[in-house]
């Protein structure tokens, strides 16, 4: 075990099936932004969270796409700066909460979201307005981490910034937001959230705090992620799925991922795969090559999960994923023999790579797409 290692998680969590039908006990401001995607403005989800906030003065953003850009971000600012708002609050999934955070910052914090990432040389302090964090997905863990990824488009980036200020003051959760989910999106988000428990547990900066938390995620997803996918209204199924979510956040929020984030950035930006499928297709080969440099700890999590080799237990992903009509080869979101090598060189300049437990170079990384083409 590590004799050193830091912990820091500030966020608020409030865990209850219904919980967001009344808020008012978690706000302090008076002047509210709602930061979410269209769907949830159209099936009145987000107006629905807006009107029970009693005496609360509450305006909206609804035009978060996936993969946020930096436009959008200033433009969400913007409306934020011209309400005065002092409380930001995000409802969705990954792209909604990580605009959220950035704007609960821009209130008080003069300029565009390019004068302090991808090249910006300001940097983000003094949050003043509060940062409330509601995921509608069971997948992302957002609301428990200090990390952003947002998508500069003129240079056709997508990148992760990770400032202090972006731990919400509170994690809502409420499983019944889930229970509208497509089965696809089901399955996608909650294998992202086994993504980001395994890439804790096996992380060359793994802690043991985050150990135990990602070990318990990834056994309530496994017991619930086929019922959640088959049953969408069964609240015993989403409410494990989205506090197993809010647990492996909980372990990476320490730890950040490894390669298959990593290689996961090119396959959204440039094949159009959703973040989730885009995690998990190459879920399968990193745990069979996990095993060069984390023989006893994958043993461990193999058998703590209930298979009988890290071989079985990388098969049993795959036939789970197929069960759930998820791609689980690359040319089946697109990818062709000549894309791998700018798919390595893309996923290698990612740092987080190279806190896999495998060598990985440009080598390794092309044999392991390779693999799975
Ligand atoms: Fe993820």
């Amino acid at each position: 075990m590590k004799q050193k290692f830091n912990y820091y998680m500030p966020t608020r969590i409030c865990f209850e099936n219904g919980i967001t039908k009344q808020m008012n006990d978690y706000i302090k401001g008076e002047r509210v932004l709602i930061i979410s995607d269209p769907f949830l403005f159209d099936n009145g989800t987000a107006t629905r969270i807006g009107e029970g906030l009693v005496g609360k003065k509450v305006c909206y953003f609804s035009k978060i796409e996936p993969n946020p850009s930096c436009e959008s971000v200033d433009m969400a600012a913007e409306v934020a700066r011209e309400q005065k708002a002092d409380c930001v609050i995000g409802l969705g999934g990954g792209s909604s909460l990580d605009v959220a955070k950035i704007v609960s910052c821009l209130v008080s914090n003069e300029g565009s979201i390019y004068d302090y990432y991808s090249g910006g040389n300001r940097t983000l302090g003094n949050r003043t307005a509060e940062l409330i964090c509601i995921p509608t997905t069971a997948g992302t863990g957002s609301e428990v981490t200090n990390v952003g990824v947002f998508t500069n488009k003129k240079a056709g980036i997508k990148m992760p910034m990770v400032n202090d200020e972006f731990w919400p003051d509170y994690a809502i959760i409420d499983g019944e937001l889930t229970f509208t989910l497509p089965s696809k999106v089901t399955a996608s988000t909650g294998m992202d959230a086994f993504c980001h428990a395994i890439e804790a547990y096996w992380n060359k900066g793994s802690i043991p705090i985050c150990d135990m938390n990602a070990m318990g995620a990834m056994k309530l997803i496994l017991e619930n992620i086929k019922t959640a996918y088959d049953e969408p209204s069964n609240p015993t199924a989403r409410g494990n799925m989205i506090v197993a979510s809010l647990i492996a956040g909980i372990a990476f929020s320490q730890t950040r991922t490894t390669g298959i984030h990593a290689l996961s950035f090119p396959l959204t930006t440039e094949f159009g795969a959703s973040h989730g499928t885009a995690c998990s297709i190459t879920l399968p080969a990193f745990i069979r090559i996990s095993k060069e440099e984390a023989w006893d700890k994958m043993k461990t999590l193999s058998n703590y999960l209930g298979f009988e080799s890290i071989d079985s237990f990388a098969d049993a992903i795959e036939n789970l994923m197929i069960s759930m009509e998820m791609p689980v080869r690359l040319h089946e979101i697109g990818v062709k023999e000549e894309d791998l090598s700018h798919i390595t060189k893309v996923g290698l300049n990612a740092a987080i790579i190279q806190l896999t437990p495998a060598v990985m170079n440009e080598e390794t990384v092309y044999a392991l797409l390779k693999s799975i083409l």
